[in-house]
């Protein structure tokens, strides 16, 4: 690969690093996004080859779940006893591996997959990298519709300024067919203190802070050079 090759090789070459860590056997948490979506084409590739065997993936997303069906990878329901690894991309990293996830509009499963896999990954390129979460990305919150100009107050005097994605009279809705408030996140406090308080607005559903979560990421650099991140005791 070339620099010249851009955001989507990089994207290609995480994911590809990722895919190293399947094993035969294994129960995958699926992620969603243009990254994940590559490490499913991957991963289609090694069951059609006999590489990799009796693989099942658990779809964070029904795009996910159609590309896992086009490339053959069978699906499963999320076991109760969870699942052995789970990969997916994100949308900002910084330096301890939290993460910001959801502008794909599937972060409320991503988040139960990722939580219920004994091993969670993130996959991406350079661009994701941030020094403060909510630098470049907004926070994505699914909220539920009933009061949610009521939850949208809650998050503005939390500090946050809350955006309908899609627009109030065409509201984007979540595959569990809630809307998500593009979330401009607070210019003090950290980000886990702002978790907390998100969690006790009871119109929250779920949100994008992916925090102390990841166990490794890999994040792949200039001329797709890959570079794997493990989270100290994690
Ligand atoms: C999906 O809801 C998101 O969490 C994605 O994982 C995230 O937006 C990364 O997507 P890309 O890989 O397309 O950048």
């Amino acid at each position: 690969m070339s620099p010249d090759d851009g955001p989507d090789a990089r994207k290609q070459a995480a994911a590809l690093a990722a895919l190293d860590e399947v094993r035969s056997g294994m129960r995958l948490g699926l992620g969603t996004g243009s990254t994940a979506h590559r490490f499913l084409v991957g991963l289609g590739e090694r069951l059609a080859a006999g590489t990799l065997r009796e693989v099942a993936g658990v779809a964070t997303s029904r795009a996910t779940e159609r590309t896992a069906r086009e490339v053959g990878i069978p699906l499963i329901d999320l076991p109760a006893d969870g699942v052995d690894l789970a990969v997916d991309g994100m949308d900002e990293l910084d330096a301890d591996l939290n993460a910001i996830k959801g502008l794909g509009g599937a972060a409320l499963r991503e988040k139960v997959v990722a939580e219920a896999a004994a091993r969670f990954v993130l996959i991406g390129d350079e661009g994701k990298l941030v020094s403060r979460l909510g630098e470049r990305s907004p926070l994505p919150v699914e909220v539920l519709a009933f009061g949610a100009d009521r939850t949208a107050a809650r998050l503005r005097a939390l500090g946050f300024d809350p955006a309908v994605r899609g627009g109030p009279s065409e509201p984007f809705l979540t595959d569990n067919g809630n809307p998500v408030l593009d979330c401009t996140v607070p210019t003090e406090g950290d980000p886990f203190a702002w978790a907390e308080a998100l969690d006790r607005i009871p119109g929250v559903l779920g949100h994008g802070l992916f925090l102390a979560m990841a166990h490794a990421a890999y994040v792949a650099h200039g001329a797709g050079d890959v570079r794997r991140t493990d989270r100290p005791g994690a």
